[in-house]
């Protein structure tokens, strides 16, 4: 069963929080809970200690816990549940603020998060609160929405936190969610590849690699176990354990390594960025400027197409999902890239100019299949792009099932 960091804040509400331990618990997941100081003036932590019959993470500087407590709680978490949450912890995520044991834990954590808020209503309208709510989502947090109905100020309005079991269900609901690629394997291709010119120089591209890692992050908090097939990246690769690394440096390289994943795979996703020309035969020595001549020739010869080459071989129970990176006539180009590369799904992309793919932390894709119209999707975080395309994938391959 799951292991559920819930990490209550200061609203009234927070004695519903020790029903939601309780409900959790009772459906067979193990519970650890970190409370704020404002938390604590509402309700005792001996109280979440005696239920869980787990030290209750309350204070970064506690001499008697574990040397770095935040970061064992964050790491040890499989899921993190904010509840209730408060407009002020939402916030703090919101904004990667992290000045105390919850802050900081949440911040840490590597776990899919929930957050249900609980405050007055007039707090859940204020734009600031609204705003903060839509960062999260933006960010791959799941917020559930509080209900509408009588506020501890003696009132109607929205902001009320949902019962504790409705809030037990929707944690469910969420678990099956993440578990939904559990015993599959997903194979995600990142980076750009690089062909020699000579020892010193190469033909490479502005490929970053992070659409393929979250892609793979969230493949891996799926349950899927994965492989990243990673070239050239300009960020830090994932360390996680449902997620093995293999490197590559030239497209030769990505062939010979998906030629040997592919069969094993259910799902390919191909985000990584691949030279379509090589170098027909490299220098073994550094070129050299010629003084009698300014212009410099390199013959260059087309690699393997590997999304092709490899889907060929598709079975009927495999997906294969490839990119399009254009600079114009997105549509156009995707669609033919659809047709002719053997693939279920092109995630079509822009890379050209400021708002371009390439390095940026935001994505706007259309998702073209055949016998479909294309959907777009708007601008938004890619590590969100990538959990709404696991989520894609999973109906996908329930559909094939
Ligand atoms: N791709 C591949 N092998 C190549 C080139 C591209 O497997 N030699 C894959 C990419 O990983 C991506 C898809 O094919 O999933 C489309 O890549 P893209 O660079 O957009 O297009 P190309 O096929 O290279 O065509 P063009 O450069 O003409 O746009």
């Amino acid at each position: 069963m799951t292991k559920i960091a819930v990490y209550l804040t200061g609203s009234i509400a927070a004695y519903k929080g020790i029903e939601v331990v309780r409900g959790l618990q009772k459906m067979g997941h193990t519970v650890r809970v970190g409370m704020t100081d404002a938390a604590c003036q509402l309700i005792s932590p001996a109280t979440l200690f005696a239920l869980t019959k787990e030290p209750v993470l309350t204070d970064l500087w506690d001499e008697h816990a574990t040397p770095i407590p935040h970061i064992e709680l964050a790491d040890w978490a499989d899921l993190a549940v904010v509840v209730p949450a408060t407009a002020n912890i939402i916030a703090k995520m919101a904004t990667g603020l992290a000045d105390d044991a919850v802050s900081t834990t949440l911040l840490a954590t590597a776990a899919p998060k929930i957050v249900v808020p609980a405050m007055n209503n007039h707090m859940w309208m204020a734009p600031a609160t609204q705003r903060n709510l839509k960062q999260l989502e933006e960010d791959g947090v799941t917020v559930m929405t509080p209900a509408t109905g009588r506020l501890a100020e003696g009132y109607d309005g929205k902001g009320r936190l949902p019962a504790p079991d409705d809030i037990c269900q929707f944690v469910a609901a969420q678990l099956n969610k993440h578990q939904q690629l559990a015993g599959k394997r997903v194979v995600v291709t990142a980076g750009g590849t690089r062909e020699d010119i000579d020892p010193v120089r190469f033909i490479g591209n502005r490929s970053s690699g992070k659409m393929g890692i979250a892609i793979a992050k969230a493949a891996a908090q799926a349950g899927a176990t994965v492989t990243l097939v990673v070239g050239q990246v300009s960020v830090p690769l994932p360390s996680s354990p449902a997620i093995t690394i293999r490197s590559v440096t030239s497209t030769e390289d990505l062939l010979a390594t998906l030629t040997d994943e592919f069969s094993q795979a259910d799902v390919l996703v191909m985000a990584a960025a691949v030279a379509d020309y090589r170098p027909v035969s490299p220098a073994t020595k550094k070129i050299k400027k010629q003084a009698d001549d300014p212009h410099l020739t390199i013959h260059l010869t087309e690699t393997p197409d590997v999304l092709k080459t490899v889907a060929q071989h598709k079975r009927a129970d495999q997906l294969v999902v490839g990119f399009a990176a254009e600079t114009n006539d997105l549509l156009k180009n995707a669609d033919h890239k659809l047709a002719t590369k053997n693939a279920d799904l092109i995630v079509a992309n822009s890379v050209a100019g400021v708002n371009g793919a390439f390095g940026s932390t935001t994505n706007e894709v259309t998702i073209l299949e055949k016998a479909h119209l294309p959907v777009k999707w708007a601008r938004m975080s890619k590590d969100r792009v990538a959990s709404k395309l696991i989520e894609l994938i999973r109906t996908k391959l329930k559909q094939g099932d």
